[in-house]
């Protein structure tokens, strides 16, 4: 490879965040509030041998890190061979799934022994009348399942928590506990005003200085950790050792250092979260575009990227819902579950 692909604003293509299906065995109220949604044509899904070679592309042009989101990841039929597809093109590639847990523990072995190498499982209560409250599913004991099924496998594990107020803001410490003895890295995430979140408001967001102030109310002094570079996660070490990481995107946005780029299961092509439209990469890798096109074609994407979405929203005044259901309804590719959370 020659010189590193970098964007408007100088951030190099690192990371490819591929989701391989819209659909979701859950309904978290901060993602998929609605009760009806418009799904993605089955047929127009990139088979793994699409998603094989744009990635092997994609790390071509830099990507180091592949991670598989969804919707739901593991409702897409086969996973693991997808992953071991990833492992071939891409054999350097950090490979990582992100997941909400619930069909995770049968999974588990397969997905290693295909390389998966690290996975991170949605965690955002410890309380299974609230689990469903806030899913609307009854899956609790499938995801702590699923945690310790992880641990087993040995992936390295992380743990998100996206905060609300008035809903899970009273388990931080025990979330910090639970994690801390399974062992694994927990996260918590600042509710955010993504695509799909219809029921967002400022009064629920539980910020980063907030979240940091109730620890260290309990844990003692906090030790902010070196620096990230281009992951979301701030970590910080509790006095006993611990590491915790906080996702401040809505209070503190870290769009400077982004280098993420994202994939739709449809073949879209998103540089930001916030993007309001994204472009096809399915139509040319199905009218026989040749590598060498379909590289020209993603290297332009990104030298004109210049989105710095979670910064702009920050500085909205009255802040309040981002994309209405109606817009969400006739362009499904702008919900979070669509792009990849
Ligand atoms: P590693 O750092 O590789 O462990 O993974 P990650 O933290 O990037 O992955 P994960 O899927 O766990 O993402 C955690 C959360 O970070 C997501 O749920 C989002 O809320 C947030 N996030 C991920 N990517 C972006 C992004 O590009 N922009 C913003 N604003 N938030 C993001
Ligand atoms: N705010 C913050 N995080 C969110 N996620 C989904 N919707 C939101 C939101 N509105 C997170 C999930 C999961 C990841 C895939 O995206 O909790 O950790
Ligand atoms: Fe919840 Fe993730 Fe499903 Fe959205 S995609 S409803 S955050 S599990």
């Amino acid at each position: 490879m020659g010189r590193p692909l970098t964007d408007a604003l100088d951030r190099p293509l690192g990371t490819l965040r591929v989701s391989v299906t819209d659909r979701c065995n859950l309904r978290c109220s901060y993602c998929m509030p609605e009760e009806h949604y418009n799904w993605l044509p089955r047929g127009e899904l990139l088979t793994f041998e699409e998603l094989g070679r744009l990635a092997r592309l994609f790390t071509d042009l830099g990507v180091s890190r592949l991670r598989l989101t969804g919707g739901e990841p593991l409702l897409r039929r086969n996973l693991a061979e997808l992953i071991a597809r990833l492992r071939t093109v891409a054999p350097s590639a950090d490979l990582a799934l992100t997941t909400n847990g619930v069909m995770l523990s049968e999974q588990c072995a397969a997905l290693r022994d295909a390389g998966l190498q690290r996975v991170t499982i949605s965690l955002d209560t410890l309380r299974p009348d609230r689990f469903l409250e806030l899913t609307r599913r009854p899956d609790l004991p499938a995801v702590l399942d699923s945690i310790a099924a992880a641990r087993r496998a040995g992936f390295s594990l992380k743990l998100n928590t996206v905060v609300m107020r008035g809903f899970n803001d009273d388990e931080l410490i025990d979330l910090v506990d639970f994690a801390a003895a399974v062992p694994a890295e927990l996260r918590f995430i600042e509710y955010m005003d993504v695509g799909g979140a219809t029921r967002w408001s400022a009064d629920r967001v539980v910020s980063r200085s907030e979240i940091l102030a109730r620890l260290a109310a309990r844990f003692g002094p906090i030790e902010p950790l070196p620096a990230r570079g281009a992951a979301p996660a701030e970590r910080f070490r509790l006095t006993d050792g611990t590491v915790i990481g906080i996702i401040a995107s809505t209070t503190t946005p870290f769009c400077r250092d982004c280098d993420r780029a994202r994939l739709t299961a449809d073949g879209t092509l998103f540089t930001c979260l916030y993007a309001g439209s994204g472009v096809d990469l399915r139509g040319p890798l199905r009218g026989g575009a040749s590598d060498a096109e379909l590289i020209d074609r993603i290297s332009a994407v990104w030298r004109n990227r210049s989105d710095r979405g979670a910064e702009l929203r920050s500085t909205a005044r009255d802040r309040g819902v981002f994309i209405p259901v109606e817009a969400l309804r006739r362009d499904p590719r702008l919900e979070m579950h669509t792009r990849g959370g």
